[in-house]
C-alpha cells in the first residue's frame, strides 16, 4: 500500500519537536521495564523470554531527567507502559516527579490491572490520570490461556477499583487473535451499554516472538466491525480527535464508546503526534520501525542537558513513516513488551 505523505493538519500545531514530515510530538510513550507478569500469547513467548539485563534499564534518575528535557521541548502527554508498568519499583515515586514538570498536563498509563485492586488510590493520588488496561475475553478460563496464567478476578477487581477513583475515562484494549477471541468480542462490547467505558478492538500486529499467531491470521477492524453489527444493529459512528489511533463508535443507547485500532489495513501515519522511550533508554520513532536514537549511552557518557535537547530534537527529525506489514514485512527486532505499546 502505498502511504500518503500529507500530514493531518492538527497535528502540526501541536507542542513539541517537529519531525521532517511536520508532525510535531507532544506525546512520549515510556516503557518502564521489559518483564510482565502475564505472557500474552501475541505478545510474548511461552518461554525462554529474554528479559535485559538491569544495568541496561534506565535509572529512575535517568528517567525522570530525560522526561524533563522532553518537557522543555513541548512534549505535555506521558504514558506509562510496559512490560507491565507495576512492576517497577517505585512506581509512585516516579509518577510522582513526572507530574512536578509544568509541561506535563496528562500521565496516563496502559496496564494489565492485576495488582490495581491494591494500590489504583495511591497511584492517582500520585498524579497518575487514567489507565488503558488490556483484557481479551471475560471467560475466565480463555483469559487465562491467552494470558498464559493470568487471573481474571484480580484484573476485573483491578479495573473497577481504577474506575472507583476516578481514573477516567477507562479504556479496556482487547487485542482481536483469530480462533481465540474473535466470536466473543460482542461480550466486550456489550460492556458499555452499561458503564461509561471505551472499548477498544486492536488489529494484531506482527511482533518479534509472535508470529505464529499473527500468521493464523488477521482479524481486520472492518471484521471485528461486522461481527459487532450483526449482534447489535448499526453502530453509531462518534467524533474522534485526529491523534487518537482510535475510530469510536457507539451502539445506540450505550454509555460508553467502542473503538477500532486498525495499524495494519489502515495505518495512522498521517496524525502520529508519539515517541516511544525503551526502557533501556532508546528514543523509539516507531512502533513497526526499526529507527532509534540512543540516549542512555549520551547520558553515561557525560552529555550536559543542552547537548541531550539537540540528540531529542534531531533524533525526532529523523522519524520515518509508513510501514509495510501488510505486504509482509514483519518487526523482528523488538517485541512489543520492549518497546511499549
Ligand atoms: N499486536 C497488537 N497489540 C498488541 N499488544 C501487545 N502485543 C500486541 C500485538 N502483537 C497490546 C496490548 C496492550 C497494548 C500496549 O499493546 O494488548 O493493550
Ligand atoms: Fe504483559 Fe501486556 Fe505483553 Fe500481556 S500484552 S504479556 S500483559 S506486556
Amino acid at each position: 500500500m502505498a502511504v500518503p505523505l500529507q500530514i493531518h493538519p492538527s497535528v502540526a500545531s501541536l507542542p513539541g519537536p517537529k519531525d521532517s514530515y511536520g508532525r510535531a510530538m507532544n506525546y512520549l510513550r515510556i516503557s518502564l521495564t521489559d518483564r510482565c507478569n502475564f505472557r500474552c500469547l501475541y505478545c510474548m513467548p511461552a518461554v525462554g523470554m529474554k528479559f535485559q539485563p538491569r544495568d541496561e534499564i534506565l535509572t529512575d534518575e535517568e528517567l525522570i531527567r530525560t522526561v524533563g528535557l522532553f518537557s522543555q521541548l513541548g512534549v505535555n502527554k506521558i504514558r506509562l507502559t510496559g512490560g507491565e508498568p507495576t512492576i517497577r519499583p517505585h512506581l509512585v515515586d516516579i509518577i510522582r516527579e513526572i507530574r512536578r514538570f509544568d509541561g506535563i498536563d496528562e500521565v496516563s498509563m496502559t496496564t494489565n490491572a492485576l495488582i490495581l485492586s491494591r494500590n489504583a488510590r495511591e497511584l492517582k493520588d500520585a498524579g497518575l490520570d487514567r489507565i488503558n488496561v488490556s483484557i481479551d475475553t471475560l471467560d475466565p478460563v480463555k483469559f487465562k490461556m491467552m494470558t498464559r496464567g493470568g487471573r481474571f478476578d484480580l484484573v476485573w477487581d483491578g479495573i473497577n477499583a481504577a474506575d472507583e477513583v476516578g481514573m477516567k475515562p477507562i479504556k479496556l484494549n482487547t487485542v482481536v487473535v483469530r480462533g481465540h477471541n474473535e466470536h466473543e468480542i460482542d461480550r466486550m462490547a456489550e460492556l458499555t451499554l452499561e458503564h461509561d467505558w471505551h472499548v477498544r478492538f486492536l488489529e494484531i500486529m506482527p511482533m518479534e516472538g509472535v508470529g505464529i499467531v499473527y500468521d493464523e491470521g488477521l482479524v481486520t477492524s472492518a471484521e471485528s466491525q461486522a461481527t459487532l453489527e450483526q449482534r447489535f444493529g448499526p453502530l453509531q459512528p462518534l467524533e474522534t480527535d485526529p491523534s487518537d489511533p482510535a475510530r469510536l463508535w457507539k451502539i445506540p443507547g450505550a454509555r460508553g464508546s467502542i473503538g477500532f485500532i486498525s495499524p495494519i489495513s489502515a495505518p495512522f501515519c498521517e496524525a502520529c503526534n508519539r515517541v516511544r522511550l525503551t526502557a533501556d533508554g532508546k528514543i523509539r520513532l516507531c512502533l513497526i520501525r526499526p529507527d532509534e536514537v540512543d540516549v542512555r549511552d549520551a547520558m553515561r557518557s557525560g552529555a550536559s542537558d543542552d547537548d541531550l535537547l539537540r540528540l531529542l530534537r534531531s533524533g525526532v527529525w529523523r522519524k520515518p513513516w509508513g510501514h509495510r506489514v501488510a505486504e509482509g514485512d514483519r518487526n523482528t527486532i523488538r517485541g512489543m513488551s520492549q518497546i511499549g505499546g
